[in-house]
């Protein structure tokens, strides 16, 4: 266990899962020497640069994250210099380790998982935390990794039993229980937790780990820091995209913005709208297939339409019973 993890933090069923013979991710060399970066408080331009030019390719990628509509700098930018000077050390190092962990977690083997969605999803929460904390002025220069890494768990525990993770997903469709719930039925434990518990062991710096763990605890009625609670959101956002129940999880997100920052229903889809234009360019930035992500307003135009379809249908059976029961009478 690492310096961050506090004892408290780890159960004892997931102390046992990590003890067991299972393959654990881990991250590339590259992203050692980034984590390695990303842990001292204080990186000169130099320390980070140099890292990352040393692979010209992902130079190349940074720059086109950093060109991206995501930061929307009013000029395009052509060296690491110039784009650190927009958009910070931070942000800069962050970017690349996001790089360099999707690149080496392509290998992983798949059988029925999908990977290609996993990486959408974690993509597209990246982007909707880092858009969620520039609406809701939430400083936090990690948000877009934490986003990013924050359901890395779920892939840990597919690698360490593929077969019940399988069982654990059709649970999931026909109970429609959360991710959590399942999880936490079948292992002991949740996704947040083995996320929590992985990153603290590359090393991560807590504050980052803590919030990630704590990412769905506003589900589970549990207490979370500002962090968490958009790291929350911007996963149910993302699920808007990849998911099924859109029009309720639009609906949650607009009754939480609401709440919690007095964000009007037409600000939030605005929002909304623009973390999907966002991720469709970033993924493929990452060399991720963006699959037919389609609008916002599309989602939700077909949402109520099925929900017209549905009311109708409740309407034709009311109709068929009541003729029924005229013709019994
Ligand atoms: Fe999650």
């Amino acid at each position: 266990m690492s310096k961050n993890q506090k004892e408290s933090d780890v159960t004892p069923e997931l102390e046992a899962f990590f003890n067991e013979d299972i393959r654990l991710p881990s991250p590339p060399g590259v992203a050692l020497k980034i984590l390695e970066a990303v842990r001292q408080e204080e990186n000169s331009f130099e320390d980070i640069a140099k890292i990352i030019m040393a692979d010209p390719a992902l130079t190349a990628r940074i720059l086109k994250v950093a060109n991206s509509s995501l930061f929307g700098l009013p000029t395009p930018v052509d060296s690491l210099k110039q784009a650190t000077a927009l958009i910070g050390t931070n942000a800069l190092k962050n970017i690349a380790l996001s790089f360099v962990i999707v690149q080496d977690f392509q290998d992983v083997p798949q059988g029925c998982f999908d990977l290609t969605l996993f990486w959408q999803k974690s993509i597209t929460s990246a982007v909707a935390a880092e858009t969620l904390a520039e609406h809701v002025g939430l400083k936090d220069g990690d948000i877009f990794v934490s986003g990013l890494l924050q359901d890395l768990g779920v892939l840990v525990l597919y690698l360490a039993d593929p077969e019940h993770f399988v069982f654990l997903l059709d649970e999931k469709r026909v109970t429609k229980k959360s991710t959590c719930e399942v999880e936490r039925e079948k292992f002991g434990f949740d996704h947040t937790e083995v996320s929590y518990y992985l990153l603290s062991t590359w090393g991560l710096p807590d504050r980052m780990c803590q919030s990630i763990q704590r990412h769905h605890s506003e589900k589970k009625g549990e207490s979370c820091d500002e962090s968490a609670v958009v790291l929350g959101l911007a996963s149910t956002i993302s699920s808007i995209y990849h998911g099924t129940d859109s029009n309720a999880r639009s609906q949650n997100v607009q009754s939480a913005l609401a709440k919690g920052y007095e964000l009007s229903p037409e600000k939030t889809a605005e929002l909304i709208d623009s973390v999907g234009e966002k991720s469709r360019e970033i993924i493929e930035l990452f060399s991720i297939d963006p699959g037919e992500m389609k609008p916002f307003s599309q989602i939700m135009q077909e949402a109520n339409e099925e929900l017209a379809k549905l009311n109708l249908s409740y309407a034709q059976i009311v109709l068929e019973l009541k003729k029924s029961k005229q013709n019994a009478d």
